[in-house]
């Protein structure tokens, strides 16, 4: 063999033996109903786009042989980079054939490398995470890998789009960069997170919980919000991140994609007029409004199984990507709670780092009351959907359909917070309360005198209704712009967007605004 031989001999060597483990990982994900990395990111990107690097970075010994440990190729992560609906973008991926997919020196490096690279690029990064969290044998050098992490994780926060994917365990260290970056996805079944597991809850708490009963991911998209997107396996998780993406520009600098819409710009949509019932207290569902609104009715809803009484999402109008915030009659009546004023702040907040103008829909009777409420701080969140819409600075547009009372009036992208447009369909109710609390407040005495407390009442707020909770009161005094026929919503909509695509705030110098936690 001459010298070009040898060297090429030990080239396939290695080739090989990272094929062999390519092998073993499969067979062993299978076996747990998961896929192995490669499969995933041959998955998630378009057709021999991805590139690999640092493919066989080796992870340095630790300092004592404790625990077994497998230095081979690739230290338990695959990272590169290719093209996803032709954009480039950057991921990690967790081999959980590896040690557990844990955590250690060489694999936060080469994690820390790929986020450099994205936030160099101006490009979205994902993580699809299987992984036991910080490498046991390797100590100390594993929870400074993490700090690595979650340190990039916050600069590149607002400036290019971070997706987690969970794909596998996600326990201790390994939660806390999810919980970091933008967006959220579980696969059903095969994925749990917790900062704690089982087994330390049962010995400090002596409580007896399952993995999925803890951290799985039907608990995280209901009960935590911690998960914004949930799938049957992992085909649909992977194909739920290339459409959530679709909607996003590359970077904070950047407009997102347009897409010619085959919709019709000019479209008259009569059966919006029929979704507010007449009985002003009957319920209805707003998601049926925002599918008769946008383009082609297609709408990808964000953290759908959470705080249900606010609706948030992406849509297109006419081609361009917006971000939707609509309160839902249907649950609790469309109040706002604490987990709908974080759910919705946390969305306003993204679509105005990453430039998707904000629609807001507008039916809410007011902040939800009660005990529960005050004691978890209804106040302090709720004040965090006001600061997010007080803050945003992209184009932004109210449309009240029926509700709009008290401070809600005010939180939900009124103008005097900065909304640019807002419009009213005449079933609107713009007032400080509803007309069965006000009446109760303004004539305590008259009805405490009526022979007929009930009909005294109905009698007054139907007046309340007709003289002040209406929308061209707000329309006389400009507090809205106008009162619209609700058919030609979205025909009003794309107009004001569109006139909105010039606007420049100038936002005075500061280090960065104390957001209420
Ligand atoms: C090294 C690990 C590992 C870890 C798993 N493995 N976790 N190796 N460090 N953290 C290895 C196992 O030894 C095993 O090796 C292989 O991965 C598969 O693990 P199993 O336990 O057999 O798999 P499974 O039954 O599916 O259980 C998965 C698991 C469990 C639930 C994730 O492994 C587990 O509880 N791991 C520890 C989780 C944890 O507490 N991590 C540290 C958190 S502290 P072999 O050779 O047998 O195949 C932390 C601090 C960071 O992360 C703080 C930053 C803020």
């Amino acid at each position: 063999m001459d010298v070009n031989g040898k060297i090429f001999k030990k080239f396939l060597d290695r080739r090989h033996s990272s094929d062999l483990h390519l092998e073993q990982a499969i067979t062993k994900q299978h076996a747990k109903g998961k896929l192995s990395a490669r499969e995933r990111i041959e998955l998630l990107f378009d057709r021999n786009t991805f590139e690999e690097i640092d493919e066989f970075a080796t992870s340095a010994k630790a300092g004592s042989d404790f625990g077994k440990a497998d230095r081979g190729f690739g230290d338990g992560v695959v990272t590169g980079f290719g093209k996803i609906n032709g954009r480039l973008t950057f991921v990690y991926a967790q081999d959980f054939t590896v040690m557990g997919g844990s955590l250690g020196a060489i694999h936060a490096q080469k994690i820390t490398k790929i986020m450099d690279l994205s936030m160099k690029m101006g490009a979205p990064i994902i993580g699809l995470i299987d992984s036991g969290g910080a490498r046991i044998q390797d100590g100390v050098v594993s929870l400074a890998g993490y700090s690595d992490i979650f340190l990039r994780n916050v600069q590149a926060s607002g400036v290019i789009p971070q997706i987690s994917v969970i794909m596998g365990p996600a326990a201790g260290g390994a939660v806390y960069s999810p919980a970091l970056t933008d967006f959220t996805f579980m696969t059903k079944h095969t994925s749990y997170m917790f900062v704690t597991g089982p087994n330390v809850v049962k010995e400090v708490l002596n409580e007896d919980v399952t993995t999925d009963e803890l951290g799985g991911a039907d608990v995280h998209a209901r009960k935590s919000g911690v998960a914004n997107f949930i799938f049957e396996d992992e085909e649909n998780t992977l194909l739920g991140v290339k459409r959530l993406l679709s909607y996003f520009p590359s970077n904070n600098l950047e407009n997102p994609a347009f897409i010619e819409s085959t919709d019709n710009r000019f479209r008259f949509e009569e059966k919006l007029r029929d979704i507010v019932p007449d009985d002003p207290n009957k319920p209805y569902d707003v998601k049926d409004a925002i599918k008769l609104i946008v383009d082609n009715g297609r709408f990808l809803e964000v953290s759908e199984l959470y705080a249900q009484n606010i609706v948030t999402g992406f849509a297109r109008l006419n081609g361009k990507s917006i971000g939707i915030v609509a309160n839902q009659p249907k649950i609790l009546a469309g109040t706002l709670d604490i987990d709908a004023s974080m759910k919705g702040a946390k969305f306003v907040r993204f679509c105005d780092s990453f430039n998707i103008p904000i629609l807001t829909l507008e039916d809410v009777p007011g902040f939800l009351p009660g005990v529960n409420q005050e004691y978890g701080g209804l106040i302090k969140h709720g004040a965090k959907l006001l600061y997010a819409y007080c803050e945003a600075t992209v184009p932004k547009v109210t449309v009240i359909l029926r509700k709009a009372y008290g401070g809600a009036f005010c939180v939900m992208n009124s103008k005097n917070i900065g909304g640019d447009f807002s419009f009213a369909w005449p079933t609107a109710e713009i007032a400080v309360m509803g007309p069965e609390g006000a009446v109760a407040i303004l004539y305590k005495k008259e009805l405490a005198e009526a022979t007929d407390p009930v009909k005294v009442k109905k009698e007054l707020a139907a007046k309340y209704r007709e003289e002040i909770a209406n929308p061209y009161i707000a329309d006389e005094k400009g507090y809205i712009d106008e009162v619209i026929d609700p058919a030609d919503t979205r025909i009003k909509l794309i107009v004001a967007f569109e006139a909105l695509e010039s606007k420049h705030v100038n936002i005075p110098s500061r280090k960065h605004g104390n957001i209420p936690l």
